[in-house]
């Protein structure tokens, strides 16, 4: 399979402060990726060196094997910032077909007003007068306006409500099943969860989690069987069985923390605990999410 990415001990410093810590991963043709992270981890950093925006401090990005900064590069690609900034003056309709004329292969505006959702009326628009979510839709057009194999949106969603948000998914998961290679940042688990194939999880300028949504979750949720015990039970042999992270009493009931709950209730009757209340508790999502980008050491 092509890759499509490929950076290499990525580092960016910016005066004493390191963005990007050796950051190194690769992408493959028609993965779709959530580079997902809290504010300041440096998704933005990291995705602005893979296009050549700005210069890496140490190491190496290149698109489709080639430096992203060749035209080769440029008109296979297609981009949407976190600040979308479009040309004063211009009617969107003017800007669009600006950009298409610097493709050799543009996609054809009645394609693009489909995928994009523009209206008549938003084309005859003068560009600044365009209110936030309307520009990120401009911004998204004009991403899409070379009919590009590699996308990159920077935290697309921001200020987008609930139906042009929807609308840019179902766009975006369109656009995967035509193949394109999808690369977006975000800060939401959820948004990545849904779209994405891979998910790779920056905190503080590194990768700390790279795979599949459901292995990340995994890891991330923290699930427990509790019960109350009736009878002692041996804690500390409870802690060395296979997929307990963490064991602990609390209000009276026993908690085991696990990556999988069927196996802790096989343990319970296969020793035949005496136990009572048995409960499942998949665990929170979002607050695993939060405990791990917070608290790095404990991982
Ligand atoms: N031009 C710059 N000069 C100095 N520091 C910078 C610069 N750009 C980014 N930083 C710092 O680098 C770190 C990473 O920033 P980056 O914008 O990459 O994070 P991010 O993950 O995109 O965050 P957000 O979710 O807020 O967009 C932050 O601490 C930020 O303050
Ligand atoms: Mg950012």
């Amino acid at each position: 399979m092509e890759s499509v990415v490929k950076i290499n001990g990525l580092t960016k410093v910016f005066k004493r402060k390191k963005a990007v810590d050796d950051v190194s991963f690769s992408i493959n043709s028609g993965e779709v990726v959530a580079i997902l992270g809290p504010n300041g981890a440096g998704k933005t950093t990291t995705m602005l060196m893979m296009l050549g925006l700005l210069t890496p401090t140490t190491g190496k990005s290149t698109l489709f094997n080639q430096d992203a900064r060749e035209k080769t590069v440029r008109e296979r690609i297609g981009v949407m910032l976190q600040e979308v900034s479009l040309m004063d003056g211009l009617k969107v309709k003017e800007i669009i077909r600006l950009f298409r004329s610097y493709y050799p292969n543009p996609i054809s505006m009645g394609q693009l007003i489909s995928l994009t959702g523009l209206t008549e009326e938003d084309l005859n628009k003068r560009t600044e007068k365009l209110s936030g979510g309307q520009k990120r839709r401009v911004g998204f057009a004009l991403a899409l306006a070379g009919n590009p194999d590699l996308l990159f949106f920077d935290e697309p969603t921001v200020g987008m409500d609930i139906t042009s948000r929807k609308v840019f998914w179902e766009t975006v998961r369109e656009l995967a099943n035509q193949g394109k290679s999808i690369i977006f940042s975000t800060h939401y688990l959820q948004e990545a969860d849904d779209i994405a194939d891979r998910i790779i999880l920056f905190n503080k300028g590194t990768i700390i989690a790279d795979g599949k949504p459901e292995d990340i979750k995994r890891r991330l949720s923290k699930q427990s069987v509790s019960f109350i015990a009736t009878k002692d039970i041996p804690l500390e042999n409870v802690l060395q069985l296979l997929h307990v992270s963490n064991v602990y009493v609390q209000g009276g009931r026993t908690f085991i923390v696990t990556d999988e709950t069927d196996s802790i209730l096989f343990s319970i009757f296969k020793h035949k605990w005496d136990v009572k209340d048995i409960r499942i508790e998949k665990g929170r999502l979002e607050e695993a999410f939060e405990q791990l980008t917070e608290e790095r050491e404990e991982i």
